[in-house]
């Protein structure tokens, strides 16, 4: 019972396909696109959602099954670091290479690749695509005529071909890409009768103001999704899958307070399941393992999600943690200053307006315009359950 080995929560990482809830409605309406895109038409989506919400896990879980249900070729490649039009497809073609790399049709699609393709053998890395600065301008220029031909060469085996661009933030905010992209789906268009290729960009909300700011005819090529929190019962699915997967057991109890904790913030519900997990030592996690987990979890969140210099604020000043634990638990992230008030003795009344001052100043706090005067809200959903976790912190008898 106590041999633990490997947890099933990966808090930092995409959600194995096995594990992945919720978005039921999101998918089914991509799946009906991708139906489309393969009888031929491209088609474009932008996959928007907060940080942490559960993005690239979507991505990766629509990946796995386009290519194994509907005979895509797909891949998943993270621009995070990708600042110019050469490096992304290079990136774009390399995975794609990888990905066919072991299949037995590799043969029909490597010549394509010039005499670019690089055997690694160290590290068991297995293939890179390394063409000079000219040949990988040419690809930018000519992006479509090189998918299709890619395409016409796999065409006995791929249905058509599924490309998600993760973490384009730092591009979105360049007009090349913009530009080359409004140029992609132009020709594309105008060019082309067959092209079953489906695009997914990913990103956080603003990004998508920002790409239409500088390319306003793109937003009416993407069709948006957004993604949000999960519900309790989708939270609970995950906790109760991912314990059974490592055959644990939970209580009721256990479960309620892990649900209530995650707040359907997917990062939450596996960093308090990961510090849960490796706090039980019998097999069946009862409520004290899951307050444990709660309060572990929340250091880490601490240590990892928030501001260093927030952090340090929150955990030190006693005065404003008396105030903070006022302000209700479950803190909502929407608050008004007089409901509040009424709550405070008369000290912590008497600093309350520094504290709101002090948190707005740190960006944790921000005014709430839209409900009007005295209404403020955290700037996300981290912080208030952050605090509501610590608030839980036991007494010293
Ligand atoms: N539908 C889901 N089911 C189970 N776990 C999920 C789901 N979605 C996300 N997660 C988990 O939540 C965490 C955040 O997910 P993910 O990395 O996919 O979010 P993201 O929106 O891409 O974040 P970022 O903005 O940092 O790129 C990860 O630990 C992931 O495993
Ligand atoms: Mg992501």
């Amino acid at each position: 019972m106590n041999n633990k080995e490997k947890s099933p929560f990966t808090p930092g990482s995409p959600v194995p396909y096995e594990l992945f809830v919720g978005r039921q409605k999101q998918i089914r309406e991509i799946f009906r696109y991708v139906d489309q895109t393969s009888m031929g038409k491209q088609d474009n989506l932008f996959l928007m959602g907060d940080r942490g919400i559960g993005k690239s896990s979507m991505a990766s879980f629509i990946r796995h099954f386009v290519a194994t249900q509907k005979n895509f070729l797909g891949i998943h490649v993270f621009l995070g670091k990708v600042s110019t039009l050469e490096e992304m497809v290079r990136l774009i073609f390399e995975q794609l290479l990888k990905e066919v790399h072991g299949q037995t049709w590799f043969g029909n699609i490597s010549e394509l690749f010039g005499k670019y393709i690089k055997q690694i053998g160290l590290f068991g890395i297995s293939i890179g695509f390394t063409p000079p600065k000219q040949d990988l301008e040419e690809l930018v220029k000519r992006f479509p005529e090189a998918l299709s031909n890619l395409l016409k060469k796999m065409k006995e085996q791929r249905k058509g071909l599924f490309i998600a661009l993760d973490d384009i933030n730092g591009l979105v905010e360049k007009v090349e890409f913009a530009n080359w992209y409004k140029s992609f789906v132009d020709e594309v268009a105008t060019h082309y009768n067959e092209f079953p290729v489906y695009m997914m960009l990913i990103g956080l909300p603003e990004k998508r103001e920002m790409l239409s700011h500088l390319q306003p005819s793109l937003m009416r090529i993407f069709r948006i999704v957004e993604i949000d929190k999960l519900s309790n019962e989708e939270v609970g699915q995950f906790i109760s899958q991912a314990f059974e997967s490592v055959k644990m057991k939970i209580s009721q109890e256990a479960m309620d307070l892990m649900v209530k904790f995650s707040s359907g913030l997917p990062v939450l519900m596996h960093e308090i399941g990961d510090a849960v997990f490796w706090i039980d030592s019998d097999g069946t996690v009862d409520r004290e393992d899951a307050l444990q987990g709660v309060l572990s979890a929340a250091k880490h969140v601490g240590e990892k999600y928030l501001d260093p210099q927030i952090y340090r604020v929150i955990q030190r000043s006693q005065r404003y943690n008396s105030i903070l634990k006022k302000i209700g638990a479950p803190l909502s992230r929407n608050f008004v200053k007089k409901d509040i008030e009424t709550r405070l003795n008369e000290n912590e009344r008497r600093v309350f307006h520094n504290f709101l001052r002090r948190f707005k100043k740190l960006g944790i706090l921000e005014t709430d315009i839209e409900h009007g005067s005295g209404a403020y809200r955290f700037v996300n959903e981290i912080y208030p359950i952050y605090i509501w976790m610590q608030s839980q912190e036991p007494k010293p008898s």
